[in-house]
């Protein structure tokens, strides 16, 4: 008999017939030597892991901070989570949110996207136009405040 496998289609779903979504976004400091083909590294390796564990999201790279958002059900999330706060690569990791809620994914087509530092406010407001769900209208409404009040403004700055 096989081994029990964890997959996407595992993940617990609502009466509404939408999935149970852990969702986690922090940002960090990268460490020395972190260069543009070290952060290609980082999401070749996303882009094969991520897919088995139901994970999607975004990761935006500049002036040596890190933002990503992680969504996927909750034990996965998790658990990609220590592996990530362990990882030499960054440093100083700080959750700006997480939440559990019973609703789309935002990015369903992303096993981990690499957006660009000038381009993350882009794609939030494409986002929030495409969503239909208030809790994700919500969350990125607050991810944009964040991102207008300078509160990741950094990460487009020259530091
Ligand atoms: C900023 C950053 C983002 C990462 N994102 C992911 C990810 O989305 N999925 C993933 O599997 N690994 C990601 N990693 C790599 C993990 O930290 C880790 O190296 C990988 O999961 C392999 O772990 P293991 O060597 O313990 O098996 C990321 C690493 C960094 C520094």
């Amino acid at each position: 008999m096989n081994a029990p496998h964890r997959e996407q289609s595992d993940e617990p779903t609502s009466v509404s017939g939408l999935p149970l979504l852990h969702q986690t976004i922090y940002c960090s400091r990268t460490t020395a030597g972190v260069d543009e083909a070290a952060v290609a590294r980082i999401i070749a390796e996303a882009r094969r892991m991520n897919p088995a564990r139901g994970i999607t999201g975004l990761l935006v790279c500049g002036s040596g901070v890190f933002f990503q958002w992680i969504e996927g059900p909750r034990d996965n999330v998790m658990q990609l989570m220590d592996r990530i706060r362990a990882d030499p690569r960054h440093e100083h990791v700080v959750t700006l949110s997480e939440t559990e809620e019973v609703r789309e994914r935002l990015f369903p087509e992303w096993d981990m996207e690499l957006v660009s530092a000038s381009e993350i406010r882009d794609v939030l407001i494409d986002a929030l136009a495409d969503a239909e769900d208030e809790k994700n209208t919500a969350s990125l409404s607050l991810i944009l405040e964040h991102l207008d009040a300078g509160g990741i403004a950094e990460l487009g700055a020259v530091v």
